[in-house]
């Protein structure tokens, strides 16, 4: 599945960490909530976690030489420059400021137009998810892909009768996703097998910096009763 453009919608704790993700792998997110503040409170998050990150990476060189030092070795110059070098931030503020300019807030659905993945993370009630669910129905591509972060909700239900229900499924990501990359997938009993595939390989491509690729465990979700 190819990605070049994705959105997120609820700006809250899943979905602010979910556009950040799809945004450190190059991909320009559209982040939605349902006023401005809360969009902003999103981009704000988004952009207190790329500090985390960006400041984990600067991090580690001096942490190192000061636990070395602390068990009592005296490190050269030289020997503290090779530790440096070792641990040399593999993502920088420059990085950050990249990843952080991909993301973009909105409070209107039509933002979504032309998207080739949603990942909707809204409040865990099947009402607000289905009306999420069917305005994005109204405004995506055909080809376009529905993730739900659900934790525990029948993805069945949640898709059922939409244009694009062969296409939505659950992508549930663990919290917080760039330190914990597992997402699970799971399929509605209409999602199509291929997309099943395609959104498995897409999101074990994505990387979290600094951390192993994203794992998917992938499974159906029986409707509840
Ligand atoms: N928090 C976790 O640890 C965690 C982990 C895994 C999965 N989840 C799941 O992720 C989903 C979101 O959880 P959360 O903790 O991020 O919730 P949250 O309360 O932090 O954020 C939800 C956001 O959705 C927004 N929202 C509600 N209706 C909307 C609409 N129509 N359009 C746009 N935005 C809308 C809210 O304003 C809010 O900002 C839930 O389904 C939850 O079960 C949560």
């Amino acid at each position: 599945m190819r990605v070049s453009k994705a959105g997120v919608v609820g700006a809250g704790t899943m979905g602010a960490a979910i556009a950040e993700v799809l945004a450190l792998n190059g991909i320009p997110v559209v982040l939605k909530d349902v006023d401005r503040a809360r969009v902003d409170a999103g981009l704000a998050k988004v952009r207190g976690y790329v500090d985390e990150l960006v400041a984990f990476h600067e991090q580690r060189a001096p942490k190192e030489i000061e636990r070395i030092e602390q068990l009592g070795v005296h490190l050269s110059v030289d020997q503290q420059a090779a530790v440096r070098a070792k641990l040399a931030p593999k993502f920088t503020r420059a990085r950050g400021d990249e990843v952080v300019g991909r993301v973009t807030g909105t409070t209107d659905f039509a933002d979504f137009a032309g998207a080739d993945l949603v990942v909707e993370a809204v409040f865990e009630r099947t009402e607000v998810k289905r009306n999420v669910l069917e305005a994005l129905d109204t405004v995506l591509p055909d080809y376009a892909v529905i993730g739900s972060n659900t934790s525990s909700l029948s993805i069945t239900r949640l898709a059922k009768g939409l244009r694009h229900a062969r296409q939505t499924l659950v992508t549930h990501f663990f919290n917080p996703p760039t330190t914990l990359p597992l997402v699970e997938v799971a399929a509605g009993v209409d999602t199509r097998e291929d997309v099943v595939t395609d959104t498995v390989d897409f999101l074990q491509a994505c990387g979290t910096t600094g951390t192993p690729s994203c794992r998917s465990a992938c499974g159906r979700r029986p409707p509840s009763s």
